[in-house]
């Protein structure tokens, strides 16, 4: 197992295998204007293929797919089938918008992907088609039932936003009642290719709490698993559970064991971090197995200690908190 410089185990690797998406949500991107990235800067799956066989001899266990929307990418379930024989890994997992995800379910399951997360906002129609900007609603609850059906592990990821679909809390958490779902609702981060929406962030892990308690008094506390990025809760009684992931203010980081890939290939050691490493400049010159561990190496020692760190140092070195999720990943 390899450790960062802060002493954070790093065994998790969440990649995404394209910048492309079939949806437009607000948080995420403009609705018009944004540059894809051209095809042969996007790495191919041979590419991400070496570099998870190459992660994984260094103690990644868990790699969780992502996008964009990855099923929009050509040959993904191919490329899934692949990565599970990756000696090492232990867990694949996937974060999905649930429109093109309906006829892969069975496939997902004989694969044994262990859970997927459904990025799901609002159960009501008008809203979700303003969120998005697509009227997809009925496609994503055709997929979340086809997930809860075939026994995979099943999380709901619903950004909370201001003046958009806090009226959402409730009922989604009320989904927990019936459905062994869990549903977690995220502090909204500036990546959405413009920056933030709000001079402050109004809906913050607290206020979230308590707004559920409103209707839900009793609302429990549960211990949070390792390394877990949300604070969990349940409601007496119900099925499922409810977490909160405050991704904006940036709780967890001490027990961060994350890295990231992006679409084109650039490793993060932070969500809020610039890139740290090119491996597709690595893996395109030619580098051999040992040059691109060492790289790897050499960025884990190097970690910034949380967030906020990694945010300040992006500023000073001429980045910006305003890309859009959709080439990070979430
Ligand atoms: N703030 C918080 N969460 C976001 N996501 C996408 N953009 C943002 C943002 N600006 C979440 C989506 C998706 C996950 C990958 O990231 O809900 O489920
Ligand atoms: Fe697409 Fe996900 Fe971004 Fe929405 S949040 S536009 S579903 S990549």
């Amino acid at each position: 197992m390899i450790y960062d410089n802060h002493n954070r185990p790093i065994t998790y690797l969440r990649l995404a295998v394209t910048d492309r998406c079939n949806l437009r949500c607000f948080y995420c991107m403009p609705e018009e204007g944004i540059k894809y990235l051209p095809k042969h800067q996007v790495l191919t799956y041979e590419e991400m293929e070496r570099v998870v066989r190459v992660l994984a001899r260094l103690g990644v266990q868990k790699v969780r797919i992502t996008g964009g929307e990855p099923f929009v990418r050509a040959g993904l379930m191919d490329f899934l089938h692949r990565l599970a024989a990756t000696d090492g890994l232990t867990d694949i997992s996937l974060t999905t918008n649930g429109v093109l995800t309906a006829p892969h379910i069975a496939d997902l399951a004989a694969l044994g992907i262990r859970s997927v997360n459904l990025s799901l906002d609002t159960l009501d129609r008008e809203r979700f088609r303003k969120i998005t900007r697509r009227d997809e609603l009925p496609a994503v609850l055709k997929t979340l039932d086809g997930l809860l059906s075939a026994g995979i592990q099943t999380k709901i990821n619903a950004v909370v936003m201001d003046g958009q679909n806090t009226q959402d809390l409730i009922p989604l958490s009320d989904l927990t009642r019936t459905l062994p779902v869990d549903v977690r609702f995220i502090e909204e981060m500036p990546f959405n290719g413009e920056g933030s929406h709000y001079p402050i962030l109004n809906w913050t892990h607290k206020r979230i709490v308590d707004e559920i308690r409103t209707r839900f008094p009793d609302l429990q506390k549960l211990p949070d698993p390792p390394f877990s990025t949300s604070a969990n809760y349940q409601i007496p009684g119900h099925q499922g559970t409810i977490g909160v992931i405050a991704a904006f203010s940036r709780t967890f980081c001490g027990t961060c064991n994350r890295i990231r890939l992006t679409a084109q290939g650039t490793l993060k050691t932070c969500l809020y971090d610039n890139g740290v490493l090119d491996v597709r400049a690595l893996l395109r010159s030619g580098a051999a197995d040992d040059e691109l561990t060492a790289a790897f190496l050499q960025a884990f020692a190097h970690r910034p200690l949380n967030g906020f760190e990694a945010e300040r140092h992006s500023m000073q070195t001429g980045g910006s908190v305003s890309e859009s999720m959709s080439t990070i990943g979430g």
